[in-house]
């Protein structure tokens, strides 16, 4: 889709734009990043930006809970105020635009737009409206989540994900956004990273709702996959013309040794971070080694439920961050054991591009059925200081440019890779991390709201300027 043309790209500093600048970032003539509809945006989640936590009708979420509980968010983070994105969303559009971003990826609170009784909240849904308009005014591309991870805090006390109930109420949800919003929203994904809710959530409780049990972790699982697969159907009727999928983190894990054991805690590790989620969706079953490595854990599931969550996609989304060293653990498992002298970021992730290329390869060939790609997340935090008026964020730059190099091999060896979205548009929000950990190619000043675009965005920015120019 064509930007704005008068309002892109003129946030290029003097030094970008006059070509002056070292530029570490452009992709080589070769890549695959330079056809026009390969595309390029940034993305953001709703309780990690939004704040206006108790305006206009919005109920509480699991992490508004969860946050306030002492001890579970570093330095006693909220999402509270987060970048005030429900007050500034005009000039944040105006900012993505200007950037020269084609493509947005949003999340919806669904606390925001439903009350308890499954009534519409108009106030909260105006917003989204207002929103996706304005993107769609400005001609970017709308990826719209409908959970990253703000469970309306009612329902947890219904039992959440853990409730099978729960993946019915999401059906309901859906089928009211979808309703409202059909005809602005380019692609719909369901959930994000179904992995970390029900893992980092149920099984070992360092995300909302808090809780610590593996089988707790398989049953949220199903009942998410479950509230996926129903929700599928519900966006075809309708919005028929949208995208419909989901989003998957996915995880690389290589092996400490060729010792046969190592090389089994390797595949066991790729079995809980990706089959987990992938098999059910495109092979409708669940890995059995996952019952090895967790025994005892097989979720309850009823008839038909394997062939609702295998609903056919038209996009898989995939978020990629790091690699895993591991080795056995002496029993069904596996255990990490961190690399030295390897390049990591502030979160302590090892930098790893050449982990999503072969994952992506690997993917191709093990679903024959495997739907178009888009990377819906991959980026890096780091300290970034504002020093007159700059934030030179280096190593983000060679993050990025190395990343997108291994998505360009990916495609090379013929996998379907559509569009890739930085993670994230402006800093924000980390959940259990607050907001120490800088993840934006934006730095926001949380004292002031200030924004202050990164040289990593001027560099995307560059390029994209380049590509469109180029005939
Ligand atoms: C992903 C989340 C996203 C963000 C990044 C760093 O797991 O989907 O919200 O926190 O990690």
């Amino acid at each position: 889709m064509a930007n704005d043309a008068s309002a892109a790209f003129d946030t290029l500093s003097p030094a970008v734009s006059k070509g002056s600048l070292a530029d570490p970032f452009t992709p080589p003539a070769d890549s695959s990043l330079w056809r026009k509809n390969f595309l390029l945006g940034a993305a953001t989640a709703s309780y990690q930006i939004e704040g206006a936590v108790d305006e206009d009708g919005r109920l509480p979420s699991i992490w508004d809970t969860f946050s306030a509980t002492p001890g579970k968010v570093l330095a006693g983070d909220t999402g509270a105020v987060a970048c005030d994105h429900y007050h500034r969303w005009e000039a944040d559009i105006d900012m993505l635009a200007s950037l020269g971003l084609e493509g947005y990826r949003l999340s919806i609170a669904w606390p925001r737009v439903m009350d308890a009784a499954g009534r519409p909240n108009r106030k909260g849904l105006d917003f989204y409206k207002r929103l996706l308009n304005r993107l769609k005014e400005k001609g970017i591309t709308s990826f719209v989540t409908l959970y990253h991870w703000d469970l309306p805090q009612h329902l947890e006390d219904r039992g959440g994900w853990l409730n099978r109930d729960t993946a019915y109420r999401f059906a309901d949800y859906t089928d009211l956004m979808s309703r409202e919003l059909a005809g602005t929203v380019d692609a719909w994904a369901t959930l994000n990273e179904p992995w970390c809710s029900a893992y980092l959530g149920y099984g070992n409780g360092h995300h909302a709702p808090g809780l610590a049990n593996d089988r707790f972790a398989t049953q949220a699982m199903h009942h998410l996959l479950l509230a996926h697969g129903l929700a599928i159907p519900v966006l075809r009727g309708n919005d028929p013309a949208s995208q419909k999928g989901i989003v998957a983190n996915i995880g690389r894990g290589t092996a400490n040794s060729d010792s046969a054991a190592d090389q089994r805690a390797a595949h066991l590790f790729e079995v809980q971070h990706n089959a987990w989620i992938l098999d059910p969706l495109l092979k409708g079953a669940y890995p059995q080694d996952l019952f090895e490595l967790w025994p005892g854990t097989e979720p309850l599931v009823l008839d038909g439920d394997m062939q609702t969550i295998a609903a056919p996609l038209d996009f898989l989304g995939i978020n990629y961050y790091f690699r895993t060293n591991v080795a056995s653990d002496g029993a069904h498992g596996f255990r990490d054991v961190p690399l030295e002298g390897v390049e990591r970021t502030q979160m302590g992730w090892e930098v790893h591009p050449d982990g999503l290329r072969d994952l992506l390869t690997g993917f191709k060939k093990t679903y024959h059925n495997l739907p178009p790609i888009y990377i819906t997340e991959n980026g890096m935090a780091s300290d970034d200081k504002v020093i007159d008026g700059h934030v030179d964020d280096t190593q983000r730059i060679s993050f990025l440019k190395r990343h997108l190099a291994a998505v360009d091999q990916a495609i090379k060896a013929g996998v379907d890779v559509r569009g890739y979205f930085l993670w994230s548009l402006m800093d924000n929000f980390e959940w259990a991390f607050g907001y120490e950990r800088r993840f934006g190619v934006v730095h926001v000043d949380y004292s002031t709201q200030k924004r202050t675009v990164k040289r990593s965005a001027e560099l995307v920015t560059k390029f994209l300027k380049e590509r469109k120019a180029k005939v």
